[in-house]
């Protein structure tokens, strides 16, 4: 962790990946520098600019001023917002445009939303001339602290969320936390699930520095971007060890195989928000942990106190219209293909900090988990 910025300071976070390494730039206001950072990095490139009917609304004619005044020629590519864009059709779209713009080797794609945006245009970025480079302006806090860093691109198939895809590392990241004043207090919230999420799985004192100021978390200013440096920076040395998840990168699901199994349970609806769904998945891999004696009740008790108290689902209980039953739970973590040899893999944790890869957890003692879980009251 470093001392807070001043909210005046952008803030540069290398991703260390040899030939494909970049920057993550985060400050406020740094939407009205695209075109200027775009036209150094890639001079006289033309751009194609993927972005949502919402987000077109709020941010895209900024995005466009700034490339305009660099002299850099663009294009608007703009989908219907949700996850439903993370479709086969909506991907030909996407692809079919970006040729349409004449993008060509050495242009540039921008995605300019939240994951749906990232994950759709990276990944047709990614296919289009076998491979085009391409800039993330994340336009959400889940976004600019997770999804749009890594590399991670993709569409849903009929059978599961990201089964298409392809690891494509962006050229640059600019995360302007200015965009995220728009964003509902819920959706703000949700994100905030995966700031906490680096606390909770590798840095103590980041999580304790969170229990501290939340409150200026949410409310904007030096602690904003502060959290949002330190996640980036975390995600980042991660993504540097283990670009394609053989190994340490897994971390990054802390709470995602529950999360995932309680996102299905709820049709994928804005019942629960992946966010929400991941601090209730957290709060469940804490408590798990702690009933196989594997971290104190207390730890688990202070995750789950820290993730209630700014307003995040942590029981079964909390989610709008109830979840499935503890079968049904299990058939989904199944499907999750989280399951080897009969064991599942779940990340689980010591203690605050303290996550690691368990990959030979029963079937039969999580039902057995979930199942107390949806009995208490
Ligand atoms: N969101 C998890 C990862 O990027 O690996």
């Amino acid at each position: 962790m470093t001392a807070p910025l001043r909210s005046a300071d952008p803030i540069v976070v290398p991703v260390e990946l040899g030939a494909r390494a970049y920057d993550i730039v985060i400050g406020r206001g740094l939407i009205s520098s695209l075109g200027v950072r775009i036209r150094h990095l890639r001079p006289g490139a033309k751009v194609a600019v993927v972005t949502d009917s919402s987000v077109a609304k709020l941010h895209l004619a900024a995005a466009e001023a700034t490339l305009e005044a660099a002299g850099v020629e663009s294009t608007r590519i703009v989908v219907p917002e949700g996850e439903g864009s993370k479709s086969y059709a909506t991907f030909e779209k996407v692809c079919e445009a970006v040729i349409c713009a004449r993008i060509e080797r050495g242009d540039l794609v921008v995605a300019l939303g939240g994951g749906v945006i990232g994950d759709l245009a990276g990944y047709a970025a990614a296919s289009v001339r076998r491979g085009l480079d391409y800039v993330q302006v994340p336009t959400t806090l889940l976004a600019q602290v997770d999804s749009s860093v890594g590399g991670k691109t993709g569409i849903n198939s009929a059978q599961g969320k990201n089964l298409v895809g392809a690891f494509h590392q962006p050229v640059l990241v600019v995360a302007d936390t200015a965009l995220l004043d728009t964003l509902s207090p819920r959706v703000f919230r949700a994100g905030y699930a995966e700031v906490a999420k680096y606390g909770l799985l590798g840095d103590a004192t980041f999580f304790a520095w969170l229990e501290a100021n939340a409150k200026d978390v949410f409310s904007g200013g030096a602690a904003r971007e502060h959290a949002i440096a330190v996640s980036c920076r975390a995600k980042a040395a991660i993504v540097a060890r283990d670009e394609r998840e053989t190994g340490e990168r897994a971390l990054l699901n802390l709470g995602h195989t529950f999360g995932h199994a309680l996102e299905a349970g709820a049709g994928f609806s804005d019942r629960l928000l992946h966010g929400e769904a991941v601090a209730l998945g957290m709060a469940l891999a804490f408590e798990f942990s702690a009933r196989k004696g594997l971290a104190a009740q207390s730890e688990a008790a202070r995750a789950t106190a820290h993730l209630a108290a700014v307003g995040l689902p942590t029981h079964l209980k909390d989610v709008p219209g109830g979840v499935p039953r503890a079968d049904a739970l299990m058939d989904l973590i199944a499907q999750d293909k989280k399951v080897k040899r009969g064991k599942l893999t779940f990340i689980l944790v010591r203690g605050v900090g303290q996550a690691f890869v368990a990959d030979d957890v029963e079937p039969a003692e999580v039902r057995a988990f979930l199942a107390d879980k949806l009995s208490e009251k």
